[in-house]
């Protein structure tokens, strides 16, 4: 009979709009997953994973005390995102109660997608610059000098080559020489 084949053709009809609806519905879940997942560009994390202590040379006395050394420190970029990091050359500086007291640097690098790049950074420390020389007889005499670095890394995450941020990363640490073993204790970063 002509009205059921219609019937059965405005069922198909509706079961095809269904399917396309459901299809739409998906390809959106998976374009907004893809934005969530892979485009999201995440931050990146840099942080000292160790720092070693060569040719320390501290002066005990009153009236000039002072400490030198030269560190290497291992930098670690950690990047999560599905492209790389680019970064351009930087600064780590060091410093004792808020006066610089040696600076390296971070030699620009490219990180790969979704992993950690190492970097070593020689640093020459002299206290020379530090005037509150009382506070500083002090901790030297303690034994325990607080320290603490800070470094920008300025570069580009590209992704699919296509797009392209801006992005900056900041490490954060502290840390102690321990004028008696010379070497770096309780390194943390944020
Ligand atoms: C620290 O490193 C600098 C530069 O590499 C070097 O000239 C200096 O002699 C070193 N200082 C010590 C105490 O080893
Ligand atoms: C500490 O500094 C004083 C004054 O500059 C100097 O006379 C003395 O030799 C220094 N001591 C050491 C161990 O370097
Ligand atoms: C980065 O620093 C290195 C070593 O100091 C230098 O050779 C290089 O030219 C610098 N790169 C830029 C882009 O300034
Ligand atoms: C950093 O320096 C240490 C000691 O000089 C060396 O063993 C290590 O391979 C270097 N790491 C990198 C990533 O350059």
């Amino acid at each position: 009979m002509p009205g059921d084949n219609k019937g059965a053709r405005r069922k198909g009809n509706k079961k095809c709009l269904a399917c396309m609806v459901a299809g739409i519905i998906a390809q959106i879940l998976i374009i907004v997953l893809f934005v969530l997942l892979v485009m999201r560009i995440r931050n990146l994390k840099v942080r000292l994973s160790s720092v070693a202590v060569e040719n320390l040379g501290v002066n005990f006395s009153a009236s000039s005390p002072s400490f030198r050394m030269n560190l290497t420190a291992l930098v670690t970029v950690k990047n999560t995102n599905f492209g790389h990091f680019k970064f351009s050359n930087s600064t780590a500086t060091f410093s004792y109660r808020g006066t610089k007291v040696g600076e390296g640097t971070i030699l620009q690098a490219r990180v790969r997608a979704r992993s950690t790049k190492k970097l070593n950074v020689t640093v020459s420390v002299d206290s020379k610059k530090v005037s509150r020389k009382s506070l500083l007889h002090s901790d030297i005499n303690s034994g325990v000098l607080k320290l603490s670095s800070y470094a920008k890394l300025s570069g580009k995450t590209h992704l699919f080559k296509a797009f392209k941020k801006k992005k900056y990363a900041e490490m954060k640490c502290t840390m102690e020489l321990n004028t008696k073993t010379k070497a770096i204790q309780n390194l943390a970063c944020k």
